[in-house]
């Protein structure tokens, strides 16, 4: 039985968070969404928010389960019995710094990471990105679930800023 944990910000998660939640939940046995609370962060939903948001859309996943953290993700892999941090990459700067920190994460709590290459059709998204064109009125639904784009919308759409 192997448990991987997916964390993030999730501000607010993308179809590239999903694709790799997906795949993650294909290829090992639990999949723990982990969403971090990050105090010292602004960000634009809460951390209730992203919970919520996060949860809706990967209801249908029956081997994946959703949680929130604060501190260190090896601690939360302790609490959780969690074997490997799972994360998405999508280009050389994605490596370069999720090395760093799986490197980190193997020295101070003997926890591994394995890393999946982004699906070419979402390499370019982030959530900062979806973001930025949300709060310009661009188009969402490639981008996110439909759910998280009308959020999106509410937050930071035109209506929103008037
Ligand atoms: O979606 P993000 O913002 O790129 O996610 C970053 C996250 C939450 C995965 C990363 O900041 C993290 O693991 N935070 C927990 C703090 C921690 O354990 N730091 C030390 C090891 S790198």
């Amino acid at each position: 039985m192997t448990v991987v944990a997916c964390p993030g910000s999730f501000d607010p998660i993308t179809f590239g968070h999903l694709d790799v939640i997906t795949r993650a939940a294909r290829r090992f046995d639990e999949v723990v969404v982990a969403v971090v609370d990050n105090p010292n962060k602004q960000s634009t939903f809460t951390l209730d928010e992203r919970l919520a948001m996060v949860s809706a859309e990967v209801a249908e996943l029956s081997s994946v389960r959703v949680v929130s953290f604060r501190g260190l993700l090896v601690d939360l892999c302790r609490r959780e019995g969690i074997d490997l941090v799972c994360k998405g990459v999508r280009g050389v700067a994605d490596v370069e710094a999720e090395l760093q920190m799986a490197r980190m994460n193997l020295q101070i709590g003997d926890v591994d990471t394995v890393l999946l290459p982004a699906n070419p059709v979402h390499a370019h998204l982030s959530s900062s990105l979806v973001r930025e064109v949300a709060r310009l009125g661009g188009p969402l639904d490639e981008l996110v679930p439909e759910r998280v784009a009308a959020a999106l919308g509410a937050r930071l759409g035109s209506a929103a800023t008037g």
